[in-house]
């Protein structure tokens, strides 16, 4: 096992997978979930949530991430991403956009994991400081 959730890895991007499945996402047909390992509470999935105005829209990083906040819960390890066009396979890896990379530095450390997959056996591992690096944090203000 990978941490102390006792969740691994390959399991985590098996939940994202489910959370891809909760996406509603009419306006570009993309799906993407998230599942955000935490170590007191198990998991917490999120999927990206659309609006007819676009601009309200929600990814699946800060659905799952917002979910935990709003539970009192911060202690996050890792979150693994996936994101396919409807009804297809992933081509490519779901790398977090720059707004759930800038939510992931307000709430997680330079070694938080970030999984992309493509599936539980094609994954890529970074760490928020690679995929962010030199961020604007509360340290700046
Ligand atoms: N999306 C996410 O959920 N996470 C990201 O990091 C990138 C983009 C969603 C937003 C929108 O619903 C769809 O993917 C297409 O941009």
């Amino acid at each position: 096992m990978d941490n102390k959730a006792g969740i691994s890895d390959k399991e985590l991007i098996k939940w994202a997978f489910v959370a891809a499945k909760y996406a509603y996402a009419p306006y570009s047909g993309f799906h993407v979930g998230a599942a955000l390992r935490t170590l007191s509470n198990g998991i917490y999935l999120g999927s990206n949530i659309e609006n007819a105005s676009y601009g309200a829209s929600n990814c699946a990083e800060r659905t799952a991430i917002f979910k935990a906040v709003s539970d009192g819960i911060r202690d996050f390890e890792a979150i693994a991403i996936v994101g396919y066009k409807e009804g297809e396979e992933p081509s490519s890896y779901a790398f977090p956009c720059g707004i759930c990379r800038q939510v992931m530095s307000e709430f997680c450390n330079k070694d938080f994991r970030i999984i992309v997959g493509k599936s539980e056996d094609d994954y890529r591992i970074y760490t928020l400081e690679q995929l962010l690096p030199e961020s604007f944090g509360a340290e700046n203000l």
